[in-house]
């Protein structure tokens, strides 16, 4: 990372290894990180520790934290100007999430956390505690590092609202000791739908895997996916979400792979119809993946290792410079 200055503004987001990333999380997250690293001190995860709030496969674990970090990479972060680290290298993330757990967050805040109920369902009592304290530790990896801006998918918007609380109610007690973050959010993106049920995000916890396009699957699987996706009643490509789900988020998908307007979209295939539209669309998407895993093929294991090694201490400074003065507005260091 450039050396920190003053004027420019920190900011830190991250991805959990728990599964196949897809062009959800691309272009929700990676992407916006990707056009604010010239502007920003950034620091971008890999969030392991929230992955495990339900059980993973060590091997397959292990596996997808190496392949996130390639995933950054070959999206386009630049390790000479972003850094990009494990979060269960710093333990400092694990302390002050206790911490946080403690003073600032409240029970009453994680009931109202709309993913927790998405994600426990009917399973409330029985899914892991970790999984409801998710939130927290998400509050603590922001914290950390006076982290100004967090660019996510519109998913998360409520999770960086509960780490201002925190951070607010830690401050009112203690002292000026964290920065107050914000969420930065797309306009167009934030929530890439699943493609054969467009009321539903697309999830790479997903367990119908032909719901997403993964970054990483084959472009031929891509097609066939893009060509079984639904679509809406009608023949008109229109952007509407609330009439055509399926057709906007198709739209959406489209104009952000493929660099292109969503009016000059709907304006070019005017008086064509779905079928020559999601052809189109295959195509845009083959082509953004074959790129995409060029680049990622010819990154090896090694690199990965090298990169998450080096940085490890970069981040470790500040992380427990943080995490000192936290210990010692409590009383404990
Ligand atoms: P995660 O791993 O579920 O998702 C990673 C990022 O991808 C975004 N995203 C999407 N955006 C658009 N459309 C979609 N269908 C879609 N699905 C996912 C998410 O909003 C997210 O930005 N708790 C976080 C990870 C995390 C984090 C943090 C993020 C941990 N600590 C600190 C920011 C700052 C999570 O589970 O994201």
């Amino acid at each position: 990372m450039e050396k920190k200055t003053e004027t420019k503004k920190t900011i830190f987001s991250g991805i959990q290894p728990s599964g196949n990333l897809n062009i959800g999380n691309y272009i929700g997250a990676i992407s916006q990180w990707v056009s604010m690293q010239e502007k920003y001190n950034c620091i971008f995860s890999v969030v392991d520790y929230h992955a495990i709030t339900v059980k993973q496969n060590p091997e397959e674990l292990k596996q997808h934290i190496l392949e996130i970090t390639k995933i950054y990479l070959a999206a386009g972060i630049d390790p000479e100007k972003s850094v990009i680290f494990q979060q269960s290298a710093i333990s400092a993330h694990t302390e002050l999430a206790w911490i946080l757990n403690c003073y600032g967050a409240r029970i009453a805040d994680l009931n109202k956390m709309t993913q927790f109920k998405d994600k426990a369902g009917k399973n409330q009592e029985s899914v892991s505690v970790g999984l409801y304290d998710y939130p927290v530790l998400m509050a603590a990896d922001i914290l950390l590092y006076d982290t100004e801006l967090v660019p996510v998918g519109e998913d998360q918007k409520q999770h960086v609202e509960l780490a201002r609380d925190i951070a607010k109610r830690f401050n009112n007690d203690y002292g000026n000791i964290f920065t107050i973050p914000q969420a930065v959010i797309r306009k167009e993106g934030a929530r890439i739908m699943s493609l054969l049920e467009p009321s539903k995000k697309m999830s790479k916890s997903d367990s119908n895997q032909n719901n997403c396009i993964a970054l990483l699957d084959t472009p031929e699987a891509a097609r066939k996916k893009i060509m079984r996706a639904v679509t809406d009643s009608g023949t008109d490509i229109e952007y509407d979400l609330e009439n055509k789900p399926a057709l906007s988020n198709l739209l959406t998908i489209y104009a952000q792979l493929g660099n292109r307007e969503i009016p000059r979209l709907v304006k070019d295939y005017r008086g064509k119809g779905y079928g020559e539209f999601k052809k189109d669309l295959a195509d845009v998407v083959v082509k953004f993946l074959t790129e995409f895993q060029t680049k990622y093929n010819k990154i090896s294991d090694k690199e990965v290792q090298k990169i998450l090694a080096n940085n490890q201490k970069i981040v470790e400074a500040i992380a427990n410079k943080k995490l000192t003065e936290v210990k010692r507005a409590i009383g404990i260091s």
